[in-house]
């Protein structure tokens, strides 16, 4: 592949998806059909907690982030998993139509699952809108945004003069010159491949 840097043109923006019990930071977000109750797809790695719950529940809510989102939602929701912490401890939520609501972001939408369809990696869920609000209308996150901000919103620094790696999911840095094999992010689990190399000269 030339140059896969190209998918981040694909425009999407960043969610926190809840359900009973949990939730996950989503980019994955797409509206399949106009109309009173859109259908709206997400796609849910297998390998997150999340994934289990919506196994076992009928909705979801999305909640939109804003450019000036408060980092700590992302780290707390995109970076741990609710088998390990309690997110909800950390990050205030009201709960609407029985599903966590994520306080401060710029407004929410509330699907029931109507389908899901199970690829090698993920499961896309597919939700009929049935309830929504927007509190602020100003721009929402964007993917693109988040990728060329995240160094300053996650405050990612590396060290003159060392190699580092840097995961382009969250952030982590791992100094080596090259990735050991099978490498995953210690921090949120993704592949040795989402890492990119930084090195910045004395
Ligand atoms: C910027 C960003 C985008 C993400 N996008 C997705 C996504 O679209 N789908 C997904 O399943 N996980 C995505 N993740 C990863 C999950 O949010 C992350 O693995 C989370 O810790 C899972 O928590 P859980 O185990 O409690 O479900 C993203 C993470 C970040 C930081």
């Amino acid at each position: 592949m030339k140059n896969k840097k190209i998918t981040r043109k694909i425009t999407q923006g960043m969610y926190v998806l809840t359900t009973k019990g949990g939730g996950c930071i989503v980019d994955a977000v797409a509206q399949i059909s106009a109309g009173d109750n859109p259908l709206i797809s997400v796609a849910v790695m297998h390998s997150n907690h999340t994934n289990t719950l919506l196994k076992e529940n009928s909705s979801f809510a999305l909640s939109v982030l804003g450019k000036s989102v408060n980092p700590d939602i992302i780290t707390t929701f995109g970076m741990q998993s609710m088998r390990n912490v309690n997110k909800f401890a950390k990050i205030k939520t009201t709960e609407i139509e029985g599903l966590p609501i994520i306080n401060n972001t710029i407004g929410y939408m509330i699907c029931e699952i109507v389908d899901r369809i199970e690829n090698d990696t993920h499961t896309l869920i597919i939700g009929k809108l049935v309830e929504a609000d927007m509190y602020e209308d100003i721009e929402a996150m964007s993917y693109q945004y988040y990728q060329e901000h995240k160094d300053v919103l996650l405050k990612v620094t590396t060290e003159t003069g060392k190699t580092a790696w840097i995961c382009t999911i969250c952030g982590y840095v791992y100094y080596g010159d090259e990735l050991p094999e099978n490498y995953n992010c210690p921090k949120c689990g993704v592949s040795k491949e989402l890492f990119e190399k930084r090195k910045i000269n004395a």
